[in-house]
């Protein structure tokens, strides 16, 4: 039997899947590693720290008997982080993440300059502080000593493959969130480089996401303990390789993802199709399929915090029990989760949470409700956009935290209008790797195949209609209000 393995590089730690060719993760292996926030707004790492978990992950699966087994490797990663090499293929400062926030002022003067409707013509996107470009931006105008030093810039998972194969090389789904790359082209936008001033030659050639980078260099080989090839492929964004992970591979079925934060994914492939920026609109992992997807910064996020203000010691589970007991509308409670501010629709770091409705009937439970029914609203406008530019939502794949708890998947299907299915098997991201890399190594003859094969289903819930009627008259109220506070979490901010 041969065996790939799947890495998914997230924020918070390296998880590593071990899968046969049926499909089974037969073991895993996860290293926990902290971000740095050196000043406020900051989110920074070494990526040093991700080689080193990267090496830790393969000496453990490398140790056992059937070694020359594993013949391919590929990974998710998180997305947008702006990783830096010179010449000598040194890192010249410590990765800048996607939840770093410092570049409020690069984005302003890219907007400002060069304009959203270039953006969206050249890319398809707007331009977020999170994503590559403004950071890129921010080094050239506050560290210019180390902008004139780069060689190439990268993404973190693309760093982790170009350490173990000394190939510097990138994919699609992992370069549509730098705002340098034309998705729908498939290709790097040169009018922006030549608007920006940016040298092509800094960028990685590009490869599919399954394409081979290389193999495992001699050193790392010997380091090992190994003395055969192990092909690494170049690996897809985290939610490219969530989505696949979770058997999205065309536009039947659509997936919510409820963690710390949330995300509503459906594939887009109508040329014709236009991003107004609301969205996100990014190539996938499997060739020639491009996906939409809305974000909702603080999604489980929100309730975890509830939960660290009511009930400290008690776990998830534990927390949402009595959530049974509400009605839809939580007693006349509405929550906003912008805990955080909001990314879709709104792109707004400067709006704040509120709860309207809060009386003297209101519970403990009520809270509960509503936060969830917040989280729920706020990715059902992403749902909303993704059905009004012509996709017909009728199936969703939730995962996530959202979908371990059996009132929340209820709640989903009632606000989404959708029936809600569950993964028999939930991986995460770094099974969409396993994907990749048993693509890479032609186990399967498309992606078809192997979704078929591999991914199926349980736990379906159906909306339940008189529910779903409540919902459709709250959203509304929901929506409403983002615009009525808006002014007024300006204005508190300054109190801050
Ligand atoms: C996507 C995004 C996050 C990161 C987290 O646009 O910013 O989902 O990929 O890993």
């Amino acid at each position: 039997m041969n065996y790939v393995i799947g890495m998914d590089i997230g924020t918070s730690g390296l998880k590593s899947l071990k899968v046969n060719m049926e499909g089974d993760v037969v073991d895993q292996y996860s290293v926990s590693y902290h971000t740095d926030h050196p000043h406020s707004g900051y989110s920074e790492m070494d990526p040093e720290v991700w080689y080193q978990a990267t090496i830790e992950s393969l000496t453990y699966f490398f140790k056992q008997n059937d070694v020359q087994d594993i013949v391919g490797i590929s990974f998710s990663g998180q997305m947008h982080g702006l990783v830096t090499i010179d010449e000598q293929g040194d890192v010249i400062r410590p990765a800048i993440l996607w939840n770093d926030t410092r570049t409020a002022d690069e984005v302003r003067s890219l907007l400002d300059t060069v304009g959203l409707e270039t953006f969206l013509r050249e890319t398809q996107n707007t331009v977020l502080e999170g994503f590559t470009l403004p950071k890129l931006m921010w080094v050239r105008r506050h560290e210019p000593d180390h902008y004139n030093r780069i060689h190439k810039i990268m993404l973190p998972k693309d760093y982790i493959a170009f350490r173990l194969t000394g190939n510097v090389l990138s994919e699609p789904s992992d370069a549509s969130g730098t705002s340098l790359f034309n998705v729908k082209e498939g290709a790097w936008s040169t009018p922006l480089l030549q608007q920006l001033d940016i040298r092509a030659d800094i960028l990685p050639d590009i490869i599919p996401s399954h394409g081979k980078n290389g193999v495992l260099t001699d050193d790392i080989k010997q380091q090992l303990g190994i003395s055969h090839d192990v092909a690494i492929y170049q690996g897809g964004a985290d939610n490219a390789c969530g989505a696949l992970g979770s058997g999205i591979t065309d536009d039947k079925t659509q997936m919510v993802s409820i963690g710390t934060s949330g995300v509503a994914l459906s594939i887009q492939n109508d040329p014709q199709f236009e991003n107004d920026g609301s969205v996100h609109y990014f190539n996938h992992c499997v060739p020639n399929q491009n996906y939409m997807m809305g974000v909702t910064l603080s999604a489980g996020y929100s309730l975890g915090w509830l939960k660290k203000l009511l009930r400290p010691d008690e776990d998830f589970e534990q927390f949402l029990e009595g959530l049974e007991e509400t009605k839809a509308g939580a007693n006349g409670l509405l929550f906003t989760p912008y805990l955080l501010g909001e990314r879709t629709p709104y792109n707004d770091t400067t709006i704040r949470s509120s709860f309207m409705g809060l009386d003297a009937t209101t519970t403990d439970n009520d809270l509960k409700r509503a936060v969830i029914e917040g989280i729920t609203f706020s990715i059902h406008e992403s749902v909303n956009i993704i059905r009004q530019s012509g996709t017909p939502i009728t199936q969703i794949v939730s995962i996530g935290g959202g979908a371990k708890n059996a009132d929340w998947r209820q709640i989903q299907a009632d606000i989404f209008n959708a029936q809600i299915i569950t993964l028999t098997q939930e991986q995460g991201p770094a099974y969409g790797a396993a994907i990749l890399a048993a693509m890479g190594a032609g186990w399967f003859e498309d992606f078809q195949d192997i979704r078929e094969q591999w991914i199926s289903y349980r736990d379906t819930v159906q909306p339940n209609t008189e529910q779903h009627q409540i919902y459709q008259k709250l959203f509304p109220i929901y929506q409403s209000v983002y615009q009525q506070t808006q002014a007024i979490s300006q204005q508190l901010l300054s109190f801050k």
